[in-house]
């Protein structure tokens, strides 16, 4: 499925704590909570769980020729990754024929809704609103937006064109959905935002796009079953060891590069997954997104010239056996014969390997994760694997990697200031900081 390569730093910080320990606790508190499903802890239980009614949602939103996907940050993100790593390069404006187009609006951005809205085709479109809470500003803005237009288009049918996935019990949409009898599919309530992709989530939308809910799974079940065989010794218990290390001689930035464009959004992901599960009490590792061989001609400088703060993750595809696009043999450059006939992939091959050298010659800390194929069942098993490394640093740390304050806070004084009588309290606190 896939291999992983460590590389140590060469230089140590002084007493470093023995991680070793905290991680074997880590683990004991992961596995236990998995057991007792507890809040946060559901993610581990996601590949054992059914996906009918997920998978019958999907054939549904797959009559349709477009979607829109309403939802932000952990609502979306995970989908997002998925549309990327298996959908044409130029999609939603290209695809496989039959492939409904999926856009994403998540953001509160007027301009990028109205240029989705242009795009739509009301009897041939639909809307699947994803939020957990039901209570996230942008994403209930976005649904009322794209609501009103549908239904000024298309009557009292405009129900039919409506997607929900959301709490089982509670929030704006659990409520509309109950009184519309809107299609609806749970949030798993034992899991956040950002560990949720192998759930409704994410897969709902997977589906309908073709996408293989059942390999992802698959992958991460194989994942999990490889993990916890023997979790001292495992992948992820190397991982994290090595990120703790680095963590206690004050390397708290972690670099993420994915190379190739189908991967990109990996990047992204994983960067919501390890800011948001890891930063809390004064504790954290600040993610970076970077994209390879892209961000080598932005980023690279700094990382092999700059402060030795930084862990590396390199994610990569192995070559395929038959390489894609060969570089003409054309006699136009003297200088670049050697190129005749060199694959594309090889020269993106070629970049990653500079890069890795580049780093590990100054003695930076890596690790290399070569997936065997970019396919739905190595995916799911990075998932798991990524997930599991997550939680693992979060709680070795001494912090709930599964809970948000941060985020919520920043949510409550949007919802305040945009008039929410609910979260009125908050109003007072923050004519406060904004006097200050
Ligand atoms: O990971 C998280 O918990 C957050 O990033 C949420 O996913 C995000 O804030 C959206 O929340 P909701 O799904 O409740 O709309």
């Amino acid at each position: 499925m896939l291999k992983i390569r460590l590389t140590e730093a060469r230089k140590v910080g002084n007493d470093l704590p023995d991680v070793g320990i905290a991680l074997e606790t880590a683990w004991k508190t992961l596995l236990d909570g998995a057991r007792q499903e507890k809040n946060g802890y559901g993610w581990m239980n996601l590949p054992e769980r059914d996906i009918a009614a997920l998978k019958a949602m999907a054939r549904e939103l797959a009559r349709f020729e477009q979607i829109v996907l309403i939802g932000i940050g952990g609502s979306a993100l995970g989908t997002q990754m998925l549309m990327n790593a298996f959908c044409d390069p130029l999609y939603p404006f290209s695809g496989k024929s039959g492939q409904p187009q999926l856009f994403v609006a998540d953001n509160a951005d007027a301009r990028s809704n109205e240029a989705i809205w242009a795009q739509l085709e009301p009897r041939r479109a639909a809307l699947l609103v994803v939020s957990k809470s039901g209570r996230t500003l942008e994403t209930l803005s976005n649904f009322l937006f794209f609501r009103e237009k549908l239904s000024a288009a298309l009557g009292a049918d405009v129900e039919k064109h409506i997607f929900a996935v959301t709490d089982p019990a509670k929030g704006f949409l659990h409520a509309y959905a109950a009184e519309k009898k809107t299609r609806r599919l749970d949030f798993p309530a034992d899991t956040g935002g950002r560990y949720s992709v192998l759930s409704a989530c994410g897969l709902a939308a997977a589906g309908a796009l073709g996408i293989d809910a059942e390999r992802l799974l698959a992958g991460a079940a194989a994942m999990k079953k490889a993990l916890l065989g023997d979790t001292a010794g495992s992948a992820a218990t190397a991982i994290a060891r090595e990120v703790l290390r680095g963590e206690a001689a004050g390397r708290n930035v972690t670099v993420f590069w994915s190379y190739g464009d189908r991967l990109k959004s990996v990047s992204e992901w994983f960067a919501q997954l390890w800011g948001e599960s890891l930063g809390k009490n004064g504790l954290g590792l600040t993610p970076q997104a970077a994209l390879g061989s892209v961000d080598q001609h932005s980023q690279l400088q700094l990382y092999t010239s700059g402060p030795d703060d930084k862990f590396f993750f390199f994610l990569s595809e192995k070559p395929g056996a038959k390489l894609r696009l060969a570089i003409p043999a054309e006699k136009l450059f003297d200088e670049a014969r050697y190129l005749d006939g060199t694959p594309q992939e090889r020269v993106l091959d070629c970049e990653r390997r500079g890069v890795v050298a580049s780093l590990k010659r100054r003695g930076l800390p890596l690790c290399e994760i070569e997936l065997e194929r970019a396919d739905e069942f190595c995916l799911g098993g990075l998932i798991f694997l990524l997930e599991t490394v997550t939680a693992l640093v979060g709680l070795a740390l001494g912090v709930d990697p599964f809970d948000q304050p941060g985020v919520e806070e920043g949510k409550n004084y949007a919802l305040a200031l945009c008039g929410s009588a609910d979260y009125a309290t908050y109003l007072k606190t923050l004519e406060d900081i904004e006097a200050d």
